[in-house]
């Protein structure tokens, strides 16, 4: 077996514990070479790692030593079944954005009580399927949707569990939520708050607030206070309350930064809370964070392969089978920088500058601009690193490339597919199943098009097989 090493110091950064590479200087994810996994799975790929998942989860809890902790796992950054579960079997409840990541969690064994709905928009439908099924609660973002909710309760007869989403206008150096679209303004709170206690249909159970990109700790303590105050309020009027959720938000190390860490909010709120309580005349309410990208960005890696170099005087571009459109619309979105690493050439000294560019006709589709790495060629693998949060959820079809398969290297040492590559047929489905509505002709052209001659060319085993069976 060849040896293993820590990977070249040029590259290393303290958040992939798990990268080493091997005296050929191939890079090993948890120990599994990244040429092996091209080979099985092909490329592009998302690989995601087990250990790193769970370490994050396990890490998030113990900064938060606080009785009635409820951790929650924001399912729209990576709403993968296979990750939902391990969220699960750490202890964490979850945060769904629709009635999409609900069905979800359920299919991951949550049960309804340790899911909460929050988003900024719900029909009443929405509200109907989620009362009924009995999810722990629903987080309202306006008096809209407040109202929607009553003439949801009044219809089922029954008392819709609420939390009310606050935008409690924190302004803390540049960061602001005076800009942001969510929750209901600190100006209308308490008219919110009035019109829930005054229905019989809602039961006001806690108060939440999402800070988005979070750039101080001390913004959880100023949100904290605020919406404890509010709490106040309705407490002395009548709420249940039993929940403050203070969303999620926590950064990432990014380049070789990490602007705060979950332990550096604990320090802060944890005492703030216990005054904050008294001080409010509060009992001590179930505390409930919605972390994502903290919990799953670093486990996950891009692998593409080279497909192409093009020397344009100064300019050097290295065209792979990626692209940020199908895996990682993050930098087209916020210009946001990925790690790239040539995951087979690790020893190998960097001597050129390229654009790492993605294989769509767009001249946007850039992976990483300007970045030293050794002489790349056709066949070399990349990997892009800490895309394991907001990539494939986020990613689309465009030029109709189908979206990679995802892999975990699990504990065991067991690489599972963890989802398939995208498959033509469905992408093209929303458009046939209108065809089958409006001319089954058409539908039967396409497919035997698609069964008998795209199929027989695209796999020749099987252009044998169906050619024997037509003759
Ligand atoms: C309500 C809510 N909670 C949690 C999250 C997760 O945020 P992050 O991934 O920054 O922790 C989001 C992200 O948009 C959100 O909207």
């Amino acid at each position: 077996m060849s040896q293993r090493n820590s990977i070249s110091q040029r590259y290393l950064r303290p958040r992939w514990p798990f990268l080493t590479q091997n005296a050929q200087g191939t890079l090993l994810i948890d120990n599994i070479s990244v040429q092996s996994l091209a080979e099985k799975f092909g490329t592009p790929l998302y690989v995601l790692v087990e250990r790193e998942i769970r370490e994050r989860l396990r890490r998030f809890k113990q900064a938060f030593s606080y009785k009635k902790l409820r951790p929650q796992y924001a399912a729209k950054c990576n709403s993968n079944l296979e990750i939902l579960k391990i969220v699960r079997e750490e202890g964490f409840e979850l945060d769904a954005s629709s009635i999409g990541e609900i069905i979800l969690g359920m299919l991951a064994d949550f049960t309804p009580d340790q899911i909460t709905f929050t988003n900024l928009y719900k029909s009443e439908q929405d509200i109907l399927f989620a009362t009924k099924i009995g999810v722990y609660a629903l987080t309202v973002d306006s008096i809209e949707e407040l109202r929607r909710c009553v003439k949801v309760g009044e219809q089922l007869k029954q008392q819709v569990r609420v939390f009310l989403r606050m935008n409690p206008g924190i302004t803390f150096g540049k960061y602001t939520t005076k800009k942001q679209q969510y929750g209901i303004p600190w100006t209308v709170a308490k008219k919110a708050i009035n019109e829930a206690l005054n229905s019989p249909y809602i039961s006001l159970v806690g108060l939440h607030f999402h800070g988005a990109y979070v750039t101080d700790p001390k913004i959880y303590c100023i949100a904290a206070e605020k919406l404890l105050k509010f709490a106040s309020y309705a407490y002395q009027r009548g709420a249940p309350l039993e929940s403050l959720d203070l969303g999620g938000g926590f950064p990432v190390e990014y380049k070789d930064k990490q602007e705060f860490t979950p332990e550096d909010v604990s320090k802060i709120l944890l005492p703030k809370l216990e005054k904050l309580y008294k001080e409010y005349g509060l009992p001590e309410l179930n505390l409930i964070f919605e972390p994502g990208k903290f919990i799953v960005n670093t486990a996950g890696i891009g692998l593409v392969k080279v497909v192409s170099k093009k020397y344009l005087g100064q300019k050097k571009k290295v065209v792979t089978d990626g692209s940020t459109y199908a895996m990682l619309p993050d930098p087209m979105i916020y210009h946001c920088y990925y790690d790239i690493l040539p995951a087979t050439k690790m020893n190998q000294p960097r001597i050129r500058t390229f654009d790492i560019c993605g294989c769509t006709c767009d001249c946007i589709d850039i992976i990483g601009a300007n970045r030293n790495l050794p002489r790349l060629k056709e066949n070399d693998l990349l990997a892009i690193m800490d895309c394991g949060a907001y990539s494939n959820v986020m990613a689309s079809n465009f030029n109709t490339l189908r979206r990679p398969p995802m892999v975990m290297i699990k504990e065991s040492g067991e690489i599972k597919l963890i989802r398939r590559r995208d498959r033509y047929s469905e992408m093209f489905a929303p458009e046939l199943d209108v065809l089958k509505i409006a001319d089954p002709y058409e539908l039967k052209k396409f497919y035997d098009l698609f069964r008998i001659n795209i199929g027989s060319y695209w796999n020749p085993e099987q252009k044998e097989a169906v050619v024997k069976k037509a003759g």
